[in-house]
């Protein structure tokens, strides 16, 4: 089953229900695409390349939405819908890269009419989602090639099918090498605070009869000095254009402690997450979550009532402890200013 996707029976977005996972299994309904911006900030959907087909169903649904009778009017939406699902969560490009493609399509001249223009938005956003399943696998396969039989590899967050529209990129890569017949195990880490490695990934292997083991954060350092890890995967929400990395936060750490044990460190990414016009991390924008994520698990409180805490979804690891990139093209190596350019294209 799809995290998203668009009921062709009822003509709204469906989406697993993340926030529920792994005790409930739910999807949520939606037919206004200000609630869909709504799931994409509280989560309901997440991860960069879910995040995209999720805003680009909810372009398609705000193009029905419209009252509007002349092509004019409908773009006038269109681009107040688009505002308000860039909006939702700041740091993931495929998000804008994704609303960009459907107004873009949403502009072409050939399209005079408002029907048209909403039968090519369903379109459009139906083929960005098959898409991303494609690629995904094609990712996963080129990174396989750096599993060996009997690798242990450490995960940061959830990379897998929930993170995109089916199979997944860091997290697909394990799928890959485990269809192949290696014997790989997985060491998860939780990720706290929203614990995507508890509650997702886990939830993932354990489907797939993948081995692993759930750590807590602060373990993963342990098991690489202790040379247990072969090899570091994890995603990207935003790579720039000389190859800084932003992911999950704690992902920074990952990297330099992985650099410092010899252990090669690889983020799983489609091109569609490499954004060549920021020129490094430093200008990538970092969400920063309520308060709430870090002083509460599931609604309990673990700290004094009324303290203050700071809570960034996302770091960047500079490029430098980036061993190479693995995208859909091919595996990326240094420099990566020169190679990232030569993929995009
Ligand atoms: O806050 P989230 O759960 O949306 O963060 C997800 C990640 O950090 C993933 O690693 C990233 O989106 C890329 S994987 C598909």
């Amino acid at each position: 089953m799809r995290t998203v996707y668009w009921d062709y029976a009822t003509d709204t977005v469906k989406m697993i229900d993340q926030r529920q996972l792994p005790w409930t299994f739910e999807v949520a309904e939606f037919d206004d695409y200000r609630e869909v911006a709504r799931a994409i900030t509280e989560m309901y959907v997440r991860g960069a390349p879910a995040i995209g087909a999720t805003a680009g169903f909810g372009m398609a649904l705000a193009a029905r939405q419209s009252q509007a009778t002349n092509r004019e009017a409908l773009l006038a939406d269109l681009d107040a819908a688009a505002a308000v699902l860039n909006a939702a969560r700041p740091t993931a490009v495929n998000l804008a890269w994704a609303v960009e493609r459907m107004l873009r399509t949403a502009r072409q001249e050939t399209l005079d009419t408002p029907d048209a223009i909403r039968e090519a938005l369903l379109a459009e956003a139906q083929a960005l989602a098959d898409e991303d399943v494609e690629l995904n696998k094609r990712m996963a396969y080129n990174g396989a090639e750096l599993i060996s039989d009997g690798d242990t590899i450490l995960h940061h967050c959830n990379t897998g099918a929930l993170a995109t529209v089916d199979w997944g990129t860091a997290l697909g890569v394990i799928f890959a090498a485990h269809e192949q017949g290696k014997k790989i195990h997985v060491l998860v880490d939780e990720t706290r605070p929203r614990l995507q490695g508890a509650r997702l990934t886990a939830w993932e292997l354990d489907q797939r009869d993948i081995p692993f083991d759930l750590i807590v954060d602060n373990a993963a350092g342990h098991f690489m000095r202790t040379g247990q890890v072969d090899i570091v995967l994890v995603g990207s929400d935003r790579t720039a254009a000389n190859g800084d990395v932003a992911n999950k936060i704690g992902t920074y750490k990952l990297a330099v402690v992985a650099k410092e044990n010899g252990i090669p460190f690889y983020p799983v990414v489609p091109t569609s997450t490499i954004d060549l016009s920021l020129d490094n991390g430093d200008l990538i924008p970092i969400e920063e979550r309520g308060a709430e994520e870090v002083v509460t698990v599931f609604g309990k409180s673990i700290a004094p009532k009324g303290i203050s805490a700071r809570n960034p979804a996302f770091d960047v690891t500079p490029h430098r402890y980036v061993t190479g990139i693995v995208t859909e093209a091919g595996i990326v190596y240094p420099p990566f200013r020169k190679h990232l350019r030569e993929i995009v294209k």
